[in-house]
């Protein structure tokens, strides 16, 4: 009787770390896919402003792909209205977009990200 009782724990504990293996992977890819919408921007205030106005010519990967100061976005978002014909952004939401790209796109947070990835430490 208490083999039994054994056995069904056992039983029941290989099933449990079954399901467990079979369900990483749709929660990584979840994940995943989550963060490709964004090319791996960090989730945080303003990146869906970010994702709704600098989406629309090119890939969000372009954005990624910079390391520059909140001035430097401002100017660049000039250069984009005066060169690149993108529609000015409204004011209130030209602070939200700063901001973020300040903060998460920022010559800092580029080398933090790289460094995470094992690169340039
Ligand atoms: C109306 C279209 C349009 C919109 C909207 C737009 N861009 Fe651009 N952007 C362009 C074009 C065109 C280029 C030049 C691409 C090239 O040189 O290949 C560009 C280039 C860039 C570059 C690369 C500059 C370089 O050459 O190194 C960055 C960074 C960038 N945009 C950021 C943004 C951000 C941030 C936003 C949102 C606030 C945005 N863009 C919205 C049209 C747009």
């Amino acid at each position: 009787m208490r083999h039994n009782r054994f056995l069904v724990a056992v039983i029941i504990a290989s099933g449990l770390a079954a399901v467990a293996l079979l369900a990483r992977p749709a929660l990584m890819a979840a994940n995943d896919s989550e963060e490709d919408d964004f090319y791996g921007l960090p989730n945080g205030k303003g990146r869906t402003e970010v994702g709704n106005y600098c989406a629309a010519c090119h890939s969000l990967g372009l954005v990624v792909q910079q390391g520059l100061t909140r001035e430097q976005w401002d100017e660049l978002l000039v250069w984009m209205v005066e060169e690149q014909e993108m529609e000015p952004v409204p004011k209130k939401d030209r602070e939200i977009v700063l901001d973020y790209l300040g903060k998460y796109v920022g010559p800092d947070s580029q080398k933090q990200r790289l460094c995470e990835r094992g690169i340039l430490c």
